[in-house]
């Protein structure tokens, strides 16, 4: 087991604090900082909310692991994003690199959406979020349909097939590349990038993996520039171009917010719903009653119901991401503890997800289950804006895959994970598909 001991006993939080317990500092620094507490986080969440539901860690962060207060966080007004200069949260994170200063101008200017408190994101947001409500992903539906059955027909059944390289990655990176308008013939190659620039929302990375980071998000940086000049040049019928003509038409969008909101939505497209075909597979793979009575519900029910319950139930069970969080802009009462101005809350939505004052037997995967939306995509003001596209393309995935597939057999009974919490996915899902 990796060494999390670093992590345990740090400074205890602010006067006031309950004390921190080094038990149960120590099961978070396992999820954060071992290979098994991330392979298995939910038994080491529940033993943490269990001892202390909003915990006051040893690390001075806030720890909440119920539903209702991660619920509260993310949606009380009093709870936003790091302020202070960009230049110098980078500082204090990245400043020690090498790469630092040749990235330095670049990280103090960019403002990602997903960093915004309002107005600046209300404003941003309200740009593109026409493209992503529920009605207009509907009208993709048979689009993203046919690139599904277009992946598994290049599937050999009888054979070994990774499902991440086979279908995970592709049809979410060609979904997000098409509305945007990233020429099919480059989306592969950012694969890896886009993965190496995620690392930026881990809460421990090694100094290797963030320089890689940092060099994804340049390589992104000039990749998008460079795209944004052609479609200057040529507009097409595409996401980016209109992005360009309301830069050109009003003064609401500048070019730095341009280029962060486009590699935002072009990132968030990727590692997360492929987390959910993978994770929701392998769900489904190592729950075979589960798995057969969808397939008779969906052989004899209100298909669209049916599905639109167990990708519910699937986003639950293991989430594509576990952590988001906040700070106060004041001093704020979070469940008997009292969180000082500035001070760093962790949500954890995998753990919220597995609350049983929220969901019956939590512990329990039901593909039946109708209790309410997961916490998956986060509340409040950052829900995630994808979430319908999200949705969508997980209902064709496993409705396709089903109506196809008479079998799916797991070819590794414990594939590998990624080394990633906050964003949570295999590294691949090896099975044999028979017709
Ligand atoms: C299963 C797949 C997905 C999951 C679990 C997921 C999860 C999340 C979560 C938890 C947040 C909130 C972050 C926060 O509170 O700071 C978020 C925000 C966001 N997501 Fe997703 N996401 C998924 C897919 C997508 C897709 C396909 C897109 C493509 C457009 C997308 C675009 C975004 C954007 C732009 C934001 C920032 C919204 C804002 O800050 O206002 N997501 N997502």
């Amino acid at each position: 087991m990796a060494d999390t001991s670093s992590l345990v006993g740090a400074p205890s939080g602010p006067a006031g604090w309950p004390a921190a317990d080094p038990a149960i500092d120590a099961l978070f620094a396992e999820v954060i900082g071992t290979p098994e507490g991330r392979r298995d986080p939910y038994t080491r969440y529940k033993a943490l909310r269990e001892a202390a539901p909003v915990y006051a860690s040893g690390m001075g962060l806030v720890i909440c692991t119920r539903y209702e207060e991660c619920q509260f966080v993310l949606r009380d007004p009093r709870f936003g994003k790091a302020e202070g200069t960009r230049a110098d949260i980078a500082q204090a994170r990245f400043g020690h690199l090498e790469i630092f200063p040749r990235i330095e101008a670049l990280l103090s200017d960019r403002r990602s959406l997903l960093f915004m408190n309002p107005p600046d994101h209300t404003r941003l947001r309200s740009l593109v979020s026409k493209a992503f409500t529920p009605r207009t992903v509907e009208r993709l539906r048979p689009e993203i349909v046919a690139l599904v059955d277009g992946l598994l027909d290049q599937v050999n059944p009888g054979e070994v097939t990774d499902v991440m390289s086979a279908l995970a990655f592709p049809l979410p990176a060609n979904v997000i590349s098409h509305m945007i308008g990233v020429p099919e013939e480059d989306w592969p190659r950012f694969r890896n990038v886009v993965s190496q620039a995620t690392a930026l929302l881990e809460p421990i990375v090694p100094d290797d993996e963030l320089e890689a980071a940092l060099l994804a998000q340049l390589e992104l940086e000039e990749y998008f520039q460079a795209l944004v000049a052609e479609r200057r040049a040529r507009p097409q019928d595409d996401l980016l171009s209109q992005l360009i003509a309301v830069q050109e038409g009003s003064d609401r969008l500048n070019e730095g917010e341009l280029i962060s909101i486009v590699i935002l939505l072009f990132g968030a497209g990727f590692e997360t719903t492929t987390n959910l075909i993978g994770n929701g597979l392998y769900a489904l793979l190592t729950h075979p009653d589960e798995l057969s009575q969808l397939r008779s519900d969906l052989g004899s029910g209100d298909r669209s119901a049916v599905i639109r319950a167990a990708i519910e139930e699937l986003l639950r069970w293991d989430s594509p991401v576990q952590f988001d969080g906040r700070q106060p802009f004041e001093d704020v009462d979070i469940g008997g503890v009292t969180v000082a101005e500035g001070h760093e809350v962790v949500t954890v939505l995998g753990a919220a997800n597995r609350d049983p004052e929220h969901f019956t037997n939590p512990e329990q995967l039901d593909l039946r289950r109708n209790e309410g939306p997961p916490m998956s995509f986060a509340s409040g003001i950052h829900f995630c804006l994808g979430a319908a596209l999200a949705r969508t393309e997980g209902q064709v995935v496993f409705e396709r895959l089903l109506d196809r597939f008479s079998s799916i057999e797991l070819a590794d009974d414990s594939p590998e994970w990624k080394n990633r919490i906050t964003l949570r996915g295999l590294a691949a899902l090896p099975v044999v598909f028979s017709e």
